[in-house]
């Protein structure tokens, strides 16, 4: 008896004690029969309906990162006032004018990177930035919310391994940190990436990782986030920016601050900046890469559909029978896009832009955009299709190999494979560390293009930018 009676405390224990799923572990979402629970040190983490994943506890914070040597001594507080953010190189008054309330017209094909939206060509280069700035404009205000321009205020202190960063604006104030993490080797300074939410690929040696915590300038737990952070409180909750512009203008923010304090303090050099992040916080280093130039490098990881992927390519794999996040679902599932958005996520061939234009807002800088094939609700054929569509912008401004794209399956969700090490290599060590190294490379391991039929989605033709 006592010895049937601990058999079955054994047998109940069991499922507790064995089911832990590993770090990057599936542990949840539809159609899931595996574990549910995730080893110490891991949360199990609902990333959509589709998937939960064991993330680390807390999924922001150095914890994961060497200790710090040498820490700079603290900076004193600076002030910088001032009032535009360099996002423009061409003159004013040059660009071709945008109507306050454009007329959008149905286009089923994936538009034109190289028409102005009243119909003017791009021909040069210098027009690709005017073209540039009218996308933006679109993006912001029918998908992504306003981008506000630099507030009057933003001073900070380097402090240790912290950064405050404290802004006013209007009479309102927000501070906020950034958590700062150096290599342990010589002295800087050192390129640095920008961790959204958390460095998941693999970190490369001598740079610098600063943590943004995007979740604390405007949360993204659900779809009743709306309006809570840091962001809101200085812009009020009813702001259109979605969360992801909120984290793009968090982080000019932090940039903002570095650029007050001498590199011999911060050991940073701020011609060399990254950003990275993966999944949904890859989502927003697409957009943050996207808004601020002074990002030299943009690497997003898994960040598949809303971030990689083409909502109208999206549409046509759920159409097809693949369990894809579309806008539909997006909007439902989380806060990341502006409330600017809704109108068109059951007509996404509405909009006047798709994904590949998201991106082409990087162009001319370094884009990587690392994702996976093996998971549907990624969106791979979405992925590839707009992203290797993406690069043509690159190509007309004649740096075809400052864009890749490098997409691998057989992983867990931002879990990197090593066969992607050298991808990562190659444009880490040419546009961080000067480099010559071969970029080259648009690649995915899905047969057949996943199925992306360039013919069907892109009926313009690629020229060379003058
Ligand atoms: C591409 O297709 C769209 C939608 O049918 C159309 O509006 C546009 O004029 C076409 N562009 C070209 C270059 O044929
Ligand atoms: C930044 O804000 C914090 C919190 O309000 C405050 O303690 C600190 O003195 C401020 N620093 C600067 C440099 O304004």
């Amino acid at each position: 008896m006592a010895l049937k009676q601990s058999f079955i405390a054994l047998v109940l224990a069991l499922p507790a004690l064995a089911q832990q799923q590993p770090v990057w572990s599936q542990c949840g979402g539809i159609g899931w029969t595996g574990a549910t629970q995730c080893v110490a040190g891991t949360t199990c983490t609902t990333l959509n309906d589709y998937f939960s994943q064991c993330l680390p506890t807390p999924v922001t914070g150095p914890t994961t990162v060497p200790t710090t040597i040498l820490p700079p001594s603290t900076a004193p507080s600076t002030t910088t006032s001032g009032t535009t953010s360099p996002t423009s190189t061409a003159a004013p008054g040059s660009c071709p004018s945008l109507p306050a309330n454009p007329t959008l017209t149905s286009n089923t094909f994936l538009p034109d990177p190289f028409t102005f939206f009243g119909g003017t060509k791009v021909t040069t280069k210098a027009q690709w930035d005017c073209r540039r700035q009218e996308l933006s404009t679109l993006l912001q205000k029918y998908e992504l919310g306003t981008l506000p321009p630099k507030p009057a205020s933003v001073t900070g202190t380097l402090s240790g391994t912290t950064l405050t960063v404290n802004v006013s604006d209007s009479g309102k104030s927000i501070s906020f940190t950034a958590s700062i993490s150096y290599p342990s080797t010589a002295a800087g300074p050192f390129p640095a990436f920008i961790a959204v939410g958390g460095m998941s690929i693999p970190r490369p040696s001598n740079v610098v990782v600063i943590t943004f915590n995007n979740d604390d300038m405007a949360a993204q737990v659900d779809s009743s986030s709306r309006g809570q952070g840091k962001f809101y409180q200085l812009y009020g909750t009813g702001h259109s920016a979605g969360a992801m512009t909120a984290w793009a203008w968090g982080i000019s923010r932090v940039v903002d601050v570095l650029e007050t304090i001498p590199s011999s303090t911060s050991r940073i050099d701020l011609t060399k900046l990254a950003v990275t992040g993966c999944s949904r916080n890859g989502k927003g280093a697409l957009v943050a890469g996207a808004f601020e130039p002074r990002i030299t490098l943009t690497i997003p990881q898994e960040s598949g559909s809303g971030g990689a992927g083409c909502w109208r390519i999206s549409d046509k794999m759920l159409a097809s029978g693949i369990s894809t996040q579309t806008a539909s679902e997006i909007v439902q599932e989380n806060v990341w896009f502006s409330t600017n958005f809704n109108p068109f996520v059951n007509q996404v061939n509405n909009l006047p832009f798709d994904h590949h234009l998201l991106a082409a807002l990087v162009a001319p800088r370094a884009l990587l955009m690392i994702d996976n094939t093996g998971i549907d609700w990624l969106g791979p054929e979405s992925v590839w299709g707009c992203m290797s569509t993406a690069n043509d912008v690159w190509k007309a401004l004649g740096v075809a190999d400052s864009m890749g794209v490098s997409q691998v399956g057989n992983h867990n969700h931002c879990a990197f494979p090593s066969s992607e090490q050298g991808d990562l290599d190659a444009f880490v060590n040419k546009f961080l560390n000067g480099q010559s190294t071969n970029t080259n490379i648009i690649k995915t391991d899905g047969a057949n293009g996943l199925g992306f039929v360039r013919s069907q989605w892109v009926n313009y033709s690629v020229p060379t930018l003058t």
